[in-house]
């Protein structure tokens, strides 16, 4: 059978690849638009995430639904996910092997089904995941990048911006975030129109 993004959330909710699905109460598989131009994929899911079942539904998510409302989006208009699917405990980081498992066995096969013209970043996990050696994330943010897949040749254009709660912690933060979602979707019509390099 055809793997769909619905499949590969049944999928998700049933995983037992790591140690995260001993302790999750729900797996998080992410929502959204199947054809979104636009993907964001966060760290994993925190205490309300993993309650609920849904992707930023927290006080971050809170903030997230403001910067996408302030460039005339909603959720349904794009699509949400996390590099790891279950919460890690504690609100620990995730282990590299943990994001390892959960993104070879789900976020790149999201990827491969949205085939969003933009990836966001958010926070340094994913960030990481997607650039490899990056710079810190103070450098990093608002900046456009193309990566190319070196099995496949594909090309992807990734932007990293900061985690939403970093902004929560340091109200300071705000206004760089605004300033970084804001330019979303100029690049995104840029990149339809093959106007844009990075
Ligand atoms: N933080 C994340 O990175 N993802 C969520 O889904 C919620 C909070």
């Amino acid at each position: 059978m055809a793997m769909t993004l619905e499949s590969l959330a049944e999928q998700i909710k049933m995983c037992q690849l790591c140690p995260l699905a001993r302790e999750r109460t729900h797996a998080v598989p992410g929502e959204g638009n199947p054809r979104a131009e636009v993907l964001f994929v966060g760290e994993g899911p925190g205490r309300k995430e993993d309650e609920s079942g849904r992707p930023f539904v927290g006080a971050a998510g809170k903030f997230l639904d403001e910067m996408l409302a302030s460039v005339g989006w909603k959720r349904q208009d794009v699509f949400i996910a996390n590099v790891v699917k279950c919460r890690p405990p504690g609100n620990r980081d995730p282990e590299e092997s943990e994001i390892h498992t959960c993104v070879t066995n789900y976020l790149v096969h999201q990827v491969n089904l949205i085939e969003p013209k933009l990836i966001v970043t958010l926070g340094r996990h994913s960030m990481k995941w997607f650039l490899k050696n990056p710079e810190p994330i103070s450098r990093m943010h608002g900046k456009l990048k193309l990566i190319t897949d070196k099995k496949t040749g594909k090309t992807q254009f990734i932007l990293p911006l900061y985690h939403p709660a970093a902004a929560l912690y340091n109200g300071g933060q705000r206004q760089t975030h605004l300033a970084d979602f804001k330019k979303i979707p100029a690049i995104v019509e840029k990149i339809k129109t093959g106007t844009i390099g990075a």
